[in-house]
């Protein structure tokens, strides 16, 4: 029995650990430091409202992602904004941020899909389904 319990606990070490492995949940905190970061290292081509039309932005061909869109390639679950962001796209100007922390790359995730419309009408299918209820 002792053992048992000894053995969950590692495990939910071990789990938590995996730091990351899922997506940290997204606090004012986090969405202000993925508006610093953005405003460095995003901004000149996202643009400011995340329309794609930055300084740079509006002359890159394909265009930056227009974000209020919530329309991406890779998806738009934060799994797979956050992937993108560490990846980038190959055969456009969007490299990998992978240099940057993983907290900053889940802080830009939860800036970008700020950008989007509240979820409502068109919302899209695959979105996370809502919390359900409390515990
Ligand atoms: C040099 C210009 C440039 C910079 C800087 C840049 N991007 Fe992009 N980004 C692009 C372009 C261009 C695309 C669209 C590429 C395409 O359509 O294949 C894109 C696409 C994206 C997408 C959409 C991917 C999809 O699945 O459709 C995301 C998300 C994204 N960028 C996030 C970021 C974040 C976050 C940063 C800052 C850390 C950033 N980008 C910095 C040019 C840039």
């Amino acid at each position: 029995m002792t053992m048992k319990k000894v053995g969950t606990t590692v495990l939910a070490l071990l789990l938590g650990s995996s730091a990351w492995a899922a997506a940290p949940k997204s606090t004012p905190a986090l969405l202000e430091k993925g508006k610093t970061s953005y405003a460095r290292n995003c901004l000149a081509c996202h643009g400011e409202t995340g329309d794609g039309n930055g300084p740079t932005g509006q002359y890159l061909n394909p265009k930056p992602r227009d974000f209020k869109s919530g329309q991406f390639k890779k998806g738009n679950k934060p799994e797979e904004i956050f992937n993108t962001i560490s990846t980038g796209l190959p055969g456009s100007t969007m490299v990998a941020f992978a240099g940057l922390p993983e907290e900053e790359r889940w802080a830009l995730t939860y800036y970008v899909l700020s950008f989007q419309p509240a979820k409502g009408k068109g919302a899209k299918k695959d979105a996370p389904p809502p919390a359900k209820g409390k515990k």
